[in-house]
């Protein structure tokens, strides 16, 4: 059957149809798997080529208008719009997925690292970026002109910021450049037994580069009690070092200078990429530092009111980057401020 002779036909049929049944058999004779249209489809590949593209579109112009014929004849007897056609829907089509963001992987590790703190029992505290000047140097026994001044140095806020918490008198305010300033705030507001950590944002006026940030991340951790000892550091953080980088790792203690602690010291592990023999991530010393730490210094626990003699304890503090650059081989801290996704969804 010709194409003008199918138009004629349906015209002529359409018009006596008045039941759906009588209009479903009539769109299976059309339009149905092996109706008349399907038939004129599967006459094209015999057709000669030139005529191929002409007839396709008359075909398709003549199902079109069979469609519509069918849909207002639906319409005319049951009052509702034809259902549409399943064949018309291509269900193996992905759906419109919603993009699910992720925490930060700097949040991830400070989470981590804090979870097995919590587990270990201590209290999670944070503390405010803009701190006073007393805090950040002087009660932590870093002395105004003293050289050490020079490793934390700042942002300062101009004088005329006000903040009724923070100012004090005499404190100007500024960027905390440690998180180590809320050990002051934590011993002046509570007594021992103390055993606290603290995440948070850190500022230092350092030229951006591969390693170095104006902003960073450190978690802070202290306890203080009556005969704490230097070994109570080391088992505690031997614990975190491993339950981070695994339980194969080595860890060292350095001699060190920090003006909050005394002793003090650096804290290393054994190379996380070649176990210790030397390669470039390490500089070929084998060693990774990872944290300062030691034993408060007996002029803090003065600065904040404590007995003199009465107290020992031990703190430290590690940089959250750093940690996070050595855990998942990151080699420029810059990639994680830049926002850019395809960096980050790689957590
Ligand atoms: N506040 C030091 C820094 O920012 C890190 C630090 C070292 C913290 C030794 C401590 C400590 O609590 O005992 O570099």
């Amino acid at each position: 059957m010709d194409i003008g002779s199918i138009k004629a036909q349906i015209d002529s049929e359409i018009g006596s149809i008045s039941s759906p049944e009588a209009l479903e058999e009539l769109r299976v004779k059309y339009l149905g798997r092996r109706g008349l249209i399907a038939q004129l489809t599967g006459s094209i590949p015999n057709m000669p080529q030139v005529e191929r593209a002409a007839f396709g579109q008359e075909v398709n112009a003549l199902k079109n208008k069979i469609t519509f014929l069918i849909d207002e004849k639906q319409k005319g007897i049951t009052g509702k719009p034809a259902k549409p056609l399943l064949s018309s829907v291509d269900i193996g089509l992905p759906g419109i997925s919603q993009e699910v963001g992720h925490l930060h992987p700097i949040t991830k590790v400070t989470n981590e690292i804090c979870a097995i703190f919590s587990q270990m029992g201590f209290a999670i505290v944070e503390g405010p970026e803009v701190e006073t000047e007393y805090n950040n140097f002087t009660g932590l026994n870093i002395p105004l002109e003293h050289p050490s001044r020079d490793v934390f140095d700042t942002f300062y806020l101009k004088s005329g910021v006000q903040n009724s918490q923070l100012q004090t008198p005499n404190s100007k305010l500024l960027l905390r450049s440690h998180t180590s300033p809320v050990q002051i705030r934590v011993m002046k507001s509570r007594k021992p037994p103390l055993a606290v950590v603290v995440p948070g944002r850190v500022y230092r006026p350092d030229a951006v580069d591969a390693s170095h940030s104006f902003m960073f991340h450190q978690i802070e951790g202290f306890v203080v009690d009556e005969n704490i000892k230097f070994s109570d550091l080391k088992g505690t953080l031997e614990v975190i070092a491993k339950s981070v980088f695994g339980n194969k790792i080595k860890m060292r203690f350095r001699p060190h200078f920090f003006p909050f602690t005394e002793p003090s010291a650096e804290v290393d592990i054994s190379c996380i990429i070649c176990q210790g023999k030397g390669c470039s991530v390490c500089g070929q010393k084998g060693w990774l530092e990872i944290l300062g730490s030691g034993m408060i210094h007996p002029r803090v626990f003065k600065n904040v009111g404590y007995k003199s003699g009465r107290y020992t304890g031990f703190a430290f503090g590690m940089g959250v980057e750093r940690i996070a650059m050595l855990k998942y081989g990151i080699d420029d801290i810059r990639l994680f401020f830049e926002n850019d996704l395809r960096f980050l969804k790689q957590f």
